[in-house]
């Protein structure tokens, strides 16, 4: 049985319920953030703890517990389910109040985080994407619950048999429905800078790492749609699936219809990473 967090208290999944009148439920007046747990252990907790309280800062709202707190909450639920592979999901709203766009003058916010069993791929072998336009908000570095442009976008994907869109905005990559993306050109490996326009994902960010420390050229830079649909790979990044190699783009191969092989050393990389989480070596 899965056991979670909500305000205070470790309980069953079954009897944890919140108020129709919390302000997540209203508004989707909160935010989020999903963190791997491999062999039991938090994949740069640290990292994650910093854009959680990014993204309360971005919607005024003050961080319910310091970093100590979240690490042994976190660490305790991991520890109630079992650990090994896990996904973790924590989420902070701006609580219970009368419904009034305008915040609470005190609120009290809903914490609540629960572990699922670490997603299998289910695309070992590439996936399908489609292009859209942008038709987010403004704010896109804040991890909010509010949601719904990027599950239209998505269900767009999956509608046109892909599992993924990439998002343009003005002719720009900005970055996917629920990840990020990079491209390979000429051997180079690029993808968008940080800005208000995507999320600074924590799996984005140690692919960049990873790839300079082995010497691969990467860099953060604008990425047009023209460069993407003539890209010789592309790849998506995300907590939930690591680094993505999209084989398909518009119903057009990309990289011949194979994971290309900057990302078999990227992916290779990556998969070492983990074994040195797992080993304790590095979170
Ligand atoms: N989403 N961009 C968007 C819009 C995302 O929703 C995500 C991840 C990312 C990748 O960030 P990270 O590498 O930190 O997971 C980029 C999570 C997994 C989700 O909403 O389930």
């Amino acid at each position: 049985m899965s056991i979670v967090y909500l305000n205070g208290e470790y309980i069953p999944i079954e009897q944890a319920t919140v108020s129709v009148l919390d302000r997540g439920f209203l508004f989707g007046d909160g935010v989020y953030e999903v963190i791997p747990v491999y062999g039991g252990r938090l994949f740069r907790m640290e990292q994650h703890l910093w854009r959680l309280g990014n993204s309360l800062a971005g919607i005024k709202l003050e961080n319910p517990y310091g970093i100590a707190e979240w690490r042994k909450l976190l660490t305790e639920l991991v520890e109630r389910n079992g650990g090994g592979e896990l996904s973790l999901y924590l989420q902070v709203t701006r609580g219970v109040g009368q419904r009034d766009h305008a915040f609470p003058a005190k609120p009290s916010p809903t914490v609540f985080a629960m572990a699922s069993p670490y997603p299998k791929s289910s695309e070992p072998m590439g996936a399908k994407a489609i292009t859209a336009r942008d038709i987010r908000w403004e704010l896109c570095h804040i991890k909010a619950i509010t949601l719904l442009p990027n599950a239209l976008l998505r269900q767009q994907a999956v509608e046109a048999g892909a599992t993924e869109a990439i998002l343009h905005r003005d002719g720009i990559v900005t970055e996917a429905a629920v990840s990020n993306v990079f491209v390979v050109s000429g051997r180079e490996v690029a993808t968008p800078p940080k800005s208000a326009q995507l999320l600074p994902g924590i799996t984005r960010d140690l692919v960049v790492e990873l790839l300079q420390e082995a010497g691969v050229p990467c860099d953060e830079r604008a990425v047009s749609l023209e460069e993407l649909v003539v890209a010789e790979e592309i790849w998506i990044t995300s907590s939930t699936r690591e680094i993505v190699p999209i084989v398909e783009l518009d119903g057009v191969p990309v990289s011949g219809g194979q994971p290309g092989p900057v990302w078999e050393t990227a992916h290779m990389l990556y998969q070492d990473y983990k074994a040195r989480i797992r080993a304790g070596a590095v979170d």
